[in-house]
């Protein structure tokens, strides 16, 4: 069947981002096809378009992981799903419990795994897709695949943050609320960063407990942990170079840096005595499994946990949803409805 997609085309960069027509095959045996309804864009698939998430990269792919939609055929044997089930498409094809492996962490969408989810249809395994509860719109559900599943994993799974725990996010970027949102669940006080004064109001209204500008104050992983009384227990480390030095030396001993995201630069120089000394975990989190998805959905919905959504674009106008997140003009996620 003919489908609408955006493919990155001839080259690495955003305006290489093209809006094509093309085949899309029919479902197989143990597969659904899924006409997908939103897609929320993560930092990967901006770094995808740039040939920064690897330069290696074969061309032409179709990009980013996350969507959700509704059932529109079925395949031979397919049995989690039927005809006009709304569902969320699990990123990782190939994980859907127990601990990471290469073969499992290979098939992300939109990279290793191939062809991503920015299109109108995706013929996949159902064992991928999960049914959305009634409470869950599809456009809520889209912005959850990674950004949410990773800082459900750092906060739930890896960090098992407690009732008045103390925890440190930064910037308010798609997994970055998230955290947010679920260590609020948990009961933890929560000090948020951010660049700028009028974002800091949204991470107020969001639940933060207190919130440090980084721009304007050079001792902001400082004043964070003053304005959390002293103690930090878990930081949510998403600026990499720039912010992993400053959090071991918040951090208090025995406490966790779930080191997620690079956005100031992959390499970092960090003082690793105070790792050492003060029993720091630094814990590397990569999104997580269906199972963990599962989990969180459960959650969210009991919870009555709402997705940040900032900007809603349609297909044709994907170069302008990319560039919104590569120059940082947006608090939560930004989708793309095909
Ligand atoms: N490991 C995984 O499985 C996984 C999954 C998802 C994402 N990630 C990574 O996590 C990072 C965030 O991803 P995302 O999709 O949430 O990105 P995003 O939505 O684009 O978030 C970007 C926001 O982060 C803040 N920021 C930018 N530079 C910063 C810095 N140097 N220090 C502190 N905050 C900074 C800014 O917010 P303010 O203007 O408010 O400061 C910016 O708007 C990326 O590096 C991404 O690759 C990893």
């Amino acid at each position: 069947m003919k489908s609408r997609a955006v493919i990155i085309n001839g080259g690495f960069g955003i305006d290489h981002l093209d809006a094509v027509t093309r085949e899309e095959r029919e479902p197989g045996h143990g597969e659904a096809l899924v006409r997908i309804e939103a897609v929320s864009l993560n930092r990967r698939d901006v770094l995808l378009a740039q040939g920064i998430y690897n330069p290696r990269q074969k061309l032409p792919i179709v990009p980013c992981s996350d969507g959700a939609g509704v059932v529109a055929a079925v395949g031979p044997g397919c049995k989690r799903v039927k005809l006009g089930d709304r569902v969320v498409i699990h990123m990782f094809p190939g994980w859907l419990a127990g601990e990471p492996d290469r073969d499992k962490l290979a098939t992300g969408l939109g990279g290793p795994g191939g062809d991503g989810t920015l299109r109108q249809h995706i013929s996949i395994s159902e064992n991928t897709l999960i049914a959305l509860p009634k409470s869950l719109s599809v456009n809520a559900a889209a912005t959850l695949p990674c950004a949410a599943l990773t800082a459900w994993s750092a906060i739930v799974e890896s960090g098992q943050v407690r009732a008045g725990d103390h925890v440190m996010v930064q910037g308010t970027g798609g997994v970055s609320l998230f955290a947010l949102q679920f260590a609020k669940m948990c009961g933890a006080h929560v000090v948020a960063t951010t660049s700028s004064d009028e974002k800091a109001q949204k991470l107020r209204a969001l639940g933060a407990d207190a919130v440090v500008n980084y721009r304007t104050n050079k001792d902001w992983a400082a004043e964070g942990r003053d304005l959390a009384g002293g103690r930090i227990d878990l930081i949510v480390d998403v600026g990499g170079a720039d912010t992993l030095d400053a959090g071991l030396r918040v951090i208090r001993p025995g406490g966790t840096i779930a080191l997620i995201g690079v956005l100031s630069g992959a390499k970092a120089e960090i003082n690793l005595p105070l790792a050492v000394m003060r029993q720091v975990r630094l814990q590397g989190v990569t999104c997580g499994h269906r199972e963990s998805f599962e989990a969180m959905l459960r959650a969210i919905g009991q919870h009555g946990i709402d997705p940040v959504i900032d900007t809603i674009y349609p297909l044709e106008e994907a170069r302008a949803a990319f560039a919104q997140m590569a120059e940082n003009r947006h608090v939560g996620k930004i989708l793309v409805c095909p």
